[in-house]
């Protein structure tokens, strides 16, 4: 997946400026800056939630710049659901099974309906386990603490299989407990070579752990591509995201992004 010149203007403000930034297969690239740096809106435009005001988004190769959302979703680009979007009323479980079937279903067959409908069970099950929600399939959405709602954002894009994962500071207001379930989950999911894994986060021991190359957004602008050892030693990183004084200035270093 690649983003060539990808723009967006909010009135005279440039949220996204011109980033052009190719992730490959079987790597797992962090995206970090400061809180209004394009994090999410970089997002946002990928996946089709906002319409790009300039610029390209390539899909192993072809343009998907202009396709709407459940398009680019089909094709495999999969941002964790807003909960906003889910069905509160519904449980965990058939919030997990709708996604499953609104994959599997594009390839039908009318004469296996009950293998499909297994199938289909089976599938969402196994998302539930990974993300482990599976004690709580029957408890309706709405009643989901914050932490548990936040893991079926990530069953659900399970549930999707994409080929590309964008996961947007996944663990930001779960407890330490559920943490672990989460990082584990994106860390399985970077060993399928097959996958590409995009993650917003800016607790920098996760940087660390997970990255294998670390991109640096500041206001709107990529401004670090690289290796994460030097990347994140990097003066422009240390001074202007990590907020670390100069080698001669005073005090000690911020080893996390402002952020609230
Ligand atoms: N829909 C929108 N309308 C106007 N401005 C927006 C909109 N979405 C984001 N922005 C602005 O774009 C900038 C980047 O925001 P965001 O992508 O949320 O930053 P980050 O995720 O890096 O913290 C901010 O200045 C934000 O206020
Ligand atoms: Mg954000």
């Amino acid at each position: 997946m690649e983003t060539r010149g990808l723009t967006i203007r909010f009135g005279g403000h440039v949220a996204v400026n011109a980033v052009s930034c190719a992730f490959r297969a079987g790597e797992l690239t962090c995206i970090v800056g400061p809180n209004g740096a394009g994090k999410t809106t970089y997002f946002n435009l990928i996946s089709g939630q906002l319409p790009a005001s300039a610029g390209q988004i390539l899909l192993g190769g072809e343009d998907v710049t202009r396709l709407p959302v459940p398009e680019k979703t089909r094709r495999g680009i999969g941002r964790a659901f807003q909960l906003t979007s889910l069905f509160p009323n519904l449980t965990v479980f058939e919030n997990v099974r709708l996604a499953v079937q609104a994959r599997l279903h594009l390839g039908l067959d009318l004469f296996s309906v009950w293998s499909h409908h297994r199938k289909v069970r089976e599938q969402a099950e196994a998302c539930l386990e990974r993300v482990a929600l599976a004690d709580k399939r029957h408890q309706p959405v709405a009643a989901l603490p914050h932490g548990d709602q936040r893991k079926l954002e990530v069953g659900i894009l399970l549930a999707l299989q994409p080929r590309v994962f964008m996961f947007d500071e996944p663990t930001a207001g779960m407890s330490v407990d559920e943490v672990p379930v989460i990082l584990d989950l994106i860390h399985e999911i970077k060993q399928d070579r097959s996958k590409t894994v995009l993650l917003v986060e800016h607790k920098m021991d996760v940087v660390r752990s997970l990255a294998d190359r670390i991109i640096v957004l500041h206001n709107g602008t990529l401004m670090a591509d690289g290796d994460p050892a030097e990347v994140i030693a990097s003066p422009i990183v240390q001074q202007a995201y990590l907020g670390v004084a100069p080698p001669d200035g005073a005090g000690a270093g911020n080893a996390e992004a402002s952020h609230g």
